[in-house]
């Protein structure tokens, strides 16, 4: 980061902040870290301040051994004098450091020094104000991540189906040209997709064989469910549409599916690719009551379904991403190894598990 005050007397107010981020600690300059410098705090008088935390005000840089000369020699700048001080946050730990180059006459003073403390309590605040910004990031996606482990947990058979989930539509959804906000939306309904299943039946989740038609009718409640408790999450604005993503990811775009009967159009964008993503990993999947199908083979199954089950424009980009990124082999070596554990006397236990709410055809 790099900005300019400019007091009339100095040529180069602030040349550059260095920010030290807590996790790496590393300085970083103009926003990016100098990668051929082998020391993470650098090696010349920002990173000795950063560790010292001394202020180091230097008339003459040159004839300082803790000068290092590279940035000058790299960009024909010439550093004659200098100010460095250290940011530091309310625990008196460094965060930052800031360096003023070149006085315009003279050298650095006393009442220079002033001023960049001043300036210092600024930064302090702007860079522990990121800082709580991205720590509440964290702690959201942490939490995102945990609610969708639970799932896994209480359907062991199905695990792993979330975060494929995550994936595949991520994927289909870089392929179509999304991006941004758009991206991250996805990424948290389809890890939060089957919430709802929570509020399903322990009987009906881990039935051997078909369920009911009365079982099956439980079971597609897991979409509501997921949408209505997902509605008690107080989401960002940008976030406001998961629920309903979440929701949708079982609506079929002919009108036939899932809870609402919505037709493609009035699907939201995400939730038409969710909808490619959970069919093609449920059938690819291993199930204990059933073989996993072959991926090209569903590949076929999508194809031939849409318009009337998958938007094709949503079918054509994952077909893309399932050639160049080879999955139907990757699900295949994936299969067989699963395959082996299961024939192992240590591997899973058996026990059949209904998982017909994600297969396309099933009346039950
Ligand atoms: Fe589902």
């Amino acid at each position: 980061m790099s900005w300019s005050v400019s007091p009339a007397s100095w040529v180069s107010i602030v040349h550059s902040l260095y920010c030290r981020s807590g996790r790496r600690n590393t300085l970083v300059q103009g926003g990016a870290e100098d990668r051929s410098d082998p020391d993470p705090l650098g090696s010349g008088l920002a990173g000795y301040v950063a560790r010292s935390g001394e202020v180091l005000n230097i008339p003459d840089a040159y004839a300082d051994d803790r000068f290092n000369p590279e940035v000058d020699r790299r960009t024909g700048f010439h550093t004659r004098n200098l100010l460095c001080i250290p940011v530091r946050n309310r625990e008196n730990e460094i965060i930052a450091v800031i360096q003023a180059i070149n006085k315009n006459e003279g050298c650095f003073d006393r009442e220079d020094e002033g001023f960049l403390f001043a300036l210092s309590a600024q930064i302090q605040l702007a860079i522990e104000n990121a800082s709580l910004y991205e720590d509440l990031k964290e702690l959201f996606e942490s939490m995102m991540e945990a609610l969708a482990f639970t799932i896994d947990a209480r359907h062991p058979t199905t695990a792993g189906h979330t975060l494929r989930v995550r994936d595949y539509s991520l994927a289909i959804a870089r392929e179509l040209g999304y991006q941004g906000n758009d991206l991250e939306i996805l990424n948290y309904a389809a890890l939060l997709h089957d919430y709802g299943k929570i509020g399903v039946p322990e009987a009906i989740l881990t039935k051997p064989g078909r369920l009911t038609d009365a079982e099956y009718g439980s079971m597609k409640k897991h979409v509501v469910f997921t949408q209505e408790i997902l509605q008690r999450i107080k989401f960002a604005q940008r976030f406001r549409d998961i629920p309903a993503i979440a929701g949708q990811h079982h609506e079929r775009v002919d009108g036939g599916g899932y809870p609402g009967g919505l037709t493609g159009p009035e699907m939201h964008p995400m939730a038409r690719i969710m909808a490619v993503a959970d069919v093609f990993d449920a059938m690819t999947s291993v199930r204990e009551y059933r073989q996993p199908a072959d991926p090209d083979e569903v590949l076929a199954m999508l194809r031939k379904e849409t318009g009337t089950h998958f938007d094709h424009e949503t079918v054509e980009a994952f077909a893309r991403y399932f050639e160049r990124s080879h999955l139907g082999d990757q699900i295949r070596r994936r299969n067989q190894m699963a395959a082996v554990m299961n024939s192992e006397p240590s591997g899973r236990p058996s026990g059949e598990l209904a998982d017909q709410a994600h297969l396309p055809a099933s009346p039950a």
